[in-house]
């Protein structure tokens, strides 16, 4: 197995730094993606990051994770709140997937608190912005016992 993550964001993240700014900050998709980069070449690990607004190009990414990857930092944006598609292909690809979210979605609305990915991930981290995505990386390099990736 490579040293290389998959760092996935899915719909309207590619609007960060102009969506939303009071929910999910200032900073555009790019810097939280460079920002990772930089913890990545500090931990020795290679990322490769990819954002889609569209549930069967994330389905067809994470299907091509399988055995490719170490790991997944994947934040679905909505679909986390109702793609079945998105979560069986997180069962499919036997990838070990930390969920991210920018904001604390529990604060937020009520169809925000629910996770159908989550079950099939290791962990979540939520309410952070975008250094959740570092908490995350440190956490995916530091899990030993996921039997996926053993
Ligand atoms: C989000 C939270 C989701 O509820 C929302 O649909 C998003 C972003 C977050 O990062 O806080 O698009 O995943």
């Amino acid at each position: 197995m490579t040293d290389l993550i998959a760092v996935v964001h899915g719909p309207n993240l590619n609007m960060l730094g102009k969506r939303e700014i009071g929910i999910y900050g200032g900073k555009t998709l790019d810097d939280v993606n460079s920002e990772v980069k930089v913890e990545a070449d500090k931990l020795g690990v290679s990322i490769e990051c990819f954002q889609s607004n569209s549930e069967g190009e994330l389905v067809t990414f994470i299907h091509k994770c399988r055995g490719r990857v170490k790991g997944v930092l994947l934040n679905a944006g909505a679909y986390t709140h109702y793609s079945i598609a998105l979560r069986d292909a997180i069962a499919a690809a036997q990838v070990s997937v930390i969920e991210v979210h920018i904001s604390n979605v529990f604060k937020r609305e009520s169809f925000r608190h629910i996770s159908v990915i989550a079950p099939v991930c290791i962990g979540q981290i939520c309410g952070f912005g975008s250094q959740g995505y570092i908490l995350a990386l440190r956490a995916l390099l530091e899990e030993k016992l996921d039997p996926w990736l053993i």
